[in-house]
């Protein structure tokens, strides 16, 4: 039996939630009751060391058809162009890069197989940094299923809808909205047509929303815009393929069945997405340009108090009303490592060159900002109220340089032009 419902949510933020697709599938007052309901099988799922403090505690209770452990030994699977940390395919590079878009396959590639890695810092298996992807994708993936063990997946879609089937309920995700999915957590992509967006695999804390210090208790990001899906289930007794990433390599088993098949859940580990259009942005009603921290979504903290492993940033439509000001980004060297993307539109900061499903890397203290062709027009822009429309970046912003990959070093889509784009501008007259 195979439930093909419509995705339905439940509204907030890592909150303790409790869901069941059968009636009397969720136990009251237990988690692991001798004889669980309709013959279902306990398991928790553990995102935290089992002591982790309560506020950062994260676990749920599933209730399954069949328990997880029914499989066999995983083997290597084609590791395509996925790579992990520590990442030492090449020696640290200072230059900044930028990439064209990367193309829809011309084979047909489901989501696994289309996962191609940028880059990325720290060590999976030490629970540091980050591992940076795009994907692309054809055709769904089809008694296949994926998870990561070595981090965190937050999704960023760029193009087309896509549905992603987890062990916790559907979600449907379209360019616009992000993804997380827990570490562990198994789903399998649907695609309708031709997709692609970016994945942060983040081998650090799980993400969080950020503190908001003076701002309050309202904005950016507010809890109850994250959806998390209802339980649903589907019992398919048919050979499905389990792929995961462990340890950096690519692994596969089969079940006889598929392991989509949990009945009820309730917990605070949850895969949940989140439209970027309820993001309350902050930013100047006065003057200057206030740094871009200013858009986190979701942080993922490390062990030194605001020094993120990695925040996840975005750059939405919003008033532009500052006096007296350089309104887009502006000139900096940041010792944070900043990889970009782009979802729609054009960035404020670029007249072109970056574009939609493209990226940029601009790792620890390099110099960079706008181009030329951006700041000759906010020098001289009348500094009249105006809005940016119809425009979506975001940034993986990581407290470590980001490694890249021999892949991207050496796919023509790198621009090799790229510093170009600052090489026009006339010196300063105090000589
Ligand atoms: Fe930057």
């Amino acid at each position: 039996m195979t439930r093909s419902n419509a995705p339905a949510y439940q509204s907030g933020f890592a909150n303790h939630f409790a869901t069941e697709a059968v009636d009397g599938a969720l136990p009251v007052g237990r988690n692991s009751p001798q004889r669980p309901a309709l013959g279902l099988y306990a398991e928790q799922l553990s995102g935290t060391a089992f002591t982790a403090p309560r506020d950062h505690n994260l676990r749920s209770w599933l209730y399954r058809l069949r328990p997880s452990a029914q499989h066999g030994p995983y083997q290597p699977f084609a590791q395509g162009r996925v790579r992990s940390g520590p990442f030492t395919e090449t020696p640290p590079n200072p230059n900044r890069m930028r990439w064209d878009p990367l193309p829809m396959p011309d084979q047909p590639t489901d989501w696994v197989e289309g996962l191609t890695t940028y880059g990325g810092n720290g060590c999976a298996d030490s629970g540091t940094g980050v591992g940076v992807h795009l994907y692309v994708a054809n055709r769904s993936m089809v008694d296949r299923v994926f998870y990561s063990a070595d981090g965190e997946l937050l999704i960023v879609p760029q193009q087309g809808t896509q549905r992603f089937v987890t062990e916790m309920g559907l979600i449907e995700a379209a360019p616009g909205h992000i993804v997380v999915i827990p570490r562990g957590v198994r789903f399998r992509v649907e695609v309708d047509g031709e997709a692609r967006g970016y994945v942060c695999e983040n081998y650090g804390a799980p993400f969080r929303l950020p503190d908001l210090g003076p701002i309050g208790s309202n904005g950016l990001a507010n809890p109850r815009d994250f959806e998390t899906p209802v339980a649903w289930f589907e019992d398919v007794d048919r050979p499905t393929q389990c792929v995961q990433k462990y340890g950096g390599q690519l692994w596969a088993t089969t079940f006889d069945h598929s392991p989509l098949d949990v009945v009820a859940w309730h917990g605070n580990y949850a895969p949940c997405r989140y439209d970027t259009a309820r993001f309350n942005t902050i930013g100047t009603v006065s003057f200057d340009h206030p740094d871009p921290s200013i858009f986190t979504v979701l942080t993922s903290p490390s062990d030194t108090p605001g020094t993120a492993n990695c925040d996840f940033v975005i750059f939405p439509p919003r008033w532009m009303v500052a006096e007296d000001t350089f309104r887009p980004p502006w000139f900096h060297r940041n010792v944070m490592s900043e990889f970009m993307g782009l979802i729609f539109g054009e960035y404020d900061a670029k007249a072109g060159g970056f574009a939609p499903g493209g990226a940029s890397l601009h790792n620890r203290m390099s110099g960079h900002g706008p181009d030329q062709a951006s700041w000759d027009g906010a020098t001289k822009a009348e500094l009249k109220p105006h809005k940016i429309e119809n425009t979506l970046a975001f940034m993986f912003e990581t407290r470590m340089p980001i490694r890249t990959t021999q892949w991207a070093e050496q796919t023509p889509l790198m621009q090799l032009d790229y510093d170009d784009c600052w090489t026009g501008f006339q010196k300063g007259a105090a000589g």
